[in-house]
């Protein structure tokens, strides 16, 4: 039997990707504005954060519409948060920091907003390094998903983070805070509606 909607996967990477596409392209052409390394050090975080919620509304997708085609794409979706998290993070060290690690150092230490997305990048990396259907084996799956809730304190890292960053308008950081606790309470009424006794 073939696999149901086969260009799912493919559709959200070639997507997902387009932004990063057109950010190069508009570096390179010098289309960028005034403050290129701001603008794209922002565009990437933002598409960082948006994947890696979307990553998180797959299970309660599942939970409560039945759809199984979101845990589909759940691990491509965490795979390209962490792809466009490591592109800022390489931005931010390479180009606006210029590898000069003791700036770097000193940014994370003093810098509460550098801190925290710091924090919620290095969560980020087991969870990348992790994604694979032999890591899950090497691990058994009880480790492995014990590892995995560390997703639930990167995005909301990732959140605080957003919040942080912006001085007047927080709508945008709202909106995510938002979308991450419906994610986290609709898993928890899962939960409990699967462990409640029947009546
Ligand atoms: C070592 C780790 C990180 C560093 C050093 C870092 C640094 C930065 C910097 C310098 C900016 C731009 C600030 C400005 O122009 O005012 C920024 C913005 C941002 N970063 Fe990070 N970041 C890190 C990790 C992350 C991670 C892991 C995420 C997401 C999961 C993330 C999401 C964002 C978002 C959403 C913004 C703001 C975007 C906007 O305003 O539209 N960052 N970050």
């Amino acid at each position: 039997m073939s696999t149901p909607l086969p260009w799912l996967k493919p559709g959200l990477v070639v997507g997902a990707l387009a932004p990063l596409t057109a950010l190069a392209l508009q570096a390179a052409t010098g289309a960028l504005g005034a403050d290129p390394i701001a603008i794209a050090l922002n565009r990437l975080g933002l598409l960082a954060l948006i994947l890696l919620v979307a990553s998180l509304m797959c299970t309660p997708l599942k939970l409560f519409f039945g759809w199984t085609w979101p845990l589909r794409v759940r691990r491509a979706l965490g795979l390209l948060a962490f792809t466009y998290a490591a592109a800022h993070v390489l931005l931010y060290s390479v180009v606006d920091q210029g590898l000069e690690l003791s700036a770097i150092v000193a940014d994370v230490v003093k810098r509460p907003f550098i801190t925290v997305g710091f924090v919620a990048f290095v969560l980020l990396v087991p969870l990348a390094w992790t994604s694979t259907d032999a890591a899950v084996r090497r691990l058994g799956f009880e480790r492995w998903q014990r590892l995995h809730r560390l997703t639930y304190v990167a995005s909301s890292l990732g959140a605080l983070h957003f919040f942080l960053r912006v001085k007047k308008d927080v709508s945008e950081p709202l909106v995510v805070v938002l979308l991450l606790a419906g994610s986290f309470g609709l898993r928890l009424i899962a939960r409990a509606r699967s462990t409640r006794p029947a009546s």
